[in-house]
């Protein structure tokens, strides 16, 4: 069950207005990306008994500031007296955290449930919800991924929300380990508070 009812979430929310706004000013593989998170955080919300709208919401928006400038999001760091330590990372992270603050200034989305979901869907957190799960599943297995390792994913968000974060969370880690690339502090502590579930 697909459900657009965001206006019960953001007052005046026009999705098809919003989706055209992104349509025109993102390239076309983020776009339709955006559209499967959406759709594949509506049915992790609906098998796991999540909030099916607010899910969809956060799916749809998560990548929403992901092609913007550094100029801008070192602008938007600024303005909202985010942590400092944010101006030692880049695009990866900023397009979350730093991201969220950009689409309430733009789109007027106020509900810190959505707003927690997209800030957090590439460093996770200890205090995620299960919407926040949803989106962050939803990103790592849309239909479109491949990736060594994504039918271990699909078969752990399968068993349940808490296993396929934790999957996830390791999985990113090993991969910009490989990759020489710095690690979010946030990331690790995500890591080592979801493994501790015990599901995978
Ligand atoms: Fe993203
Ligand atoms: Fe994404």
């Amino acid at each position: 069950m697909t459900s657009f009812d965001y206006d019960k979430i953001v007052p005046g929310f026009d999705r098809e207005a919003v989706v055209n706004q992104m349509k025109a000013n993102m390239s076309d593989f983020r776009f339709t990306h955006c559209l499967r998170v959406e759709k594949q955080a509506q049915e992790l919300a609906e098998k796991f008994g999540a909030d099916v709208s607010r899910a969809g919401l956060a799916g749809l928006l998560h990548d929403f500031a992901k092609e913007r400038s550094d100029e801008q999001f070192i602008a938007t760091i600024k303005k909202h007296n985010l942590d400092p330590d944010l101006l030692n990372y880049g695009n990866a992270i900023w397009h979350g955290i730093v991201g969220a603050e950009i689409i309430r200034d733009e789109l007027g989305v106020y509900d810190e449930v959505v707003l927690n979901a997209i800030r957090r869907h590439t460093v996770g957190s200890t205090a995620m919800t299960d919407v926040d799960k949803c989106v962050f599943i939803a990103d790592f297995i849309e239909p479109q991924r491949d990736f060594p390792g994504i039918d271990e994913a699909r078969k752990y968000a399968a068993k349940s929300l808490n296993a396929g974060v934790a999957f996830e969370l390791k999985h990113s880690i090993a991969h910009l380990i490989d990759k020489n690339r710095k690690i979010y502090p946030e990331t690790f502590i995500s890591y080592n508070y979801w493994i501790d579930k015990g599901e995978l």
